[in-house]
């Protein structure tokens, strides 16, 4: 399973790279404004980190405003065309849908993101997206139910051999990560903070304190 970092602030980016060999990086509104950064600025800052690469993706959204399909397509080919490794991410709507079917067509990854039901990753991948972003924090914030959606989705794709990759997003805790590595997701996006909880334990900070004293309490030679 891949990790990618749910981000844009490029010295966290930075960080992930080169401590984590992160897989890559979504972005959406929120994070490029908590950057504090021009949106251009920022993107631009975010596909120099990573150019060169080639199996590293980077997911950018189009304008939240739009609703044209034709214009989100636009935008979309625009974005795209300024890293080949930027994923477009584009909202789960009726018109989003319709823009990620022309977007597909004309070879241009896609994030369907903010996608909350199983119809809408199925959706998703019949129209060709390279990834689809259920938003499994969203949705327990809400009250619903979890713990099956990934899975139905992941059963969806293998049903009907779909290759859009399932990110889970908006996940909040390391156990949350194993969740969807048990559902069968591809990849996962979280926070900075998250990620930095997944190498720690409390035990193994306990267990490398004795194995310490045990070092020192006996002679090297
Ligand atoms: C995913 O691609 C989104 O950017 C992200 O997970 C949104 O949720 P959050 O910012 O509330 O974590």
């Amino acid at each position: 399973m891949k990790f990618f970092l749910d981000s844009a602030k490029i010295d966290e980016i930075q960080y992930a790279r080169k401590m984590w060999n992160i897989d890559g990086v979504t972005t959406n509104p929120r994070h490029v404004r908590n950057s504090g950064k021009p949106f251009m600025t920022v993107i631009k800052e975010i596909a120099k980190e990573f150019e060169g690469t080639t199996n590293k993706s980077i997911s950018v959204e189009v304008n939240p405003h739009l609703t044209d399909p034709e214009a989100m397509c636009q935008e979309g080919m625009k974005l795209a065309a300024m890293s080949k490794n930027f994923a477009i991410k584009i909202p789960a709507t009726e018109a989003g849908f319709k823009a990620l079917w022309m977007l597909t067509e004309n070879g241009i990854g896609v994030n369907l993101t903010l996608a909350f039901s199983a119809a809408q990753a199925l959706q998703a991948a019949r129209l060709g997206a390279k990834y689809v972003s259920p938003f499994i924090g969203w949705k327990e914030a809400n009250g619903e139910e979890v713990s099956h959606f990934i899975g139905e989705i992941a059963q969806i794709y293998r049903n009907y051999n779909f290759k859009t990759q399932i990110i889970v997003a908006a996940v909040r805790n390391a156990r949350q990560i194993v969740e969807a590595a048990l559902a069968g997701a591809d990849i996962v996006t979280a926070g900075f903070d998250v990620y930095k909880d997944t190498f720690d334990h409390p035990y193994t900070a306990k267990g490398l304190k004795i194995f310490a004293d045990n070092w020192d309490a006996t002679p090297y030679e």
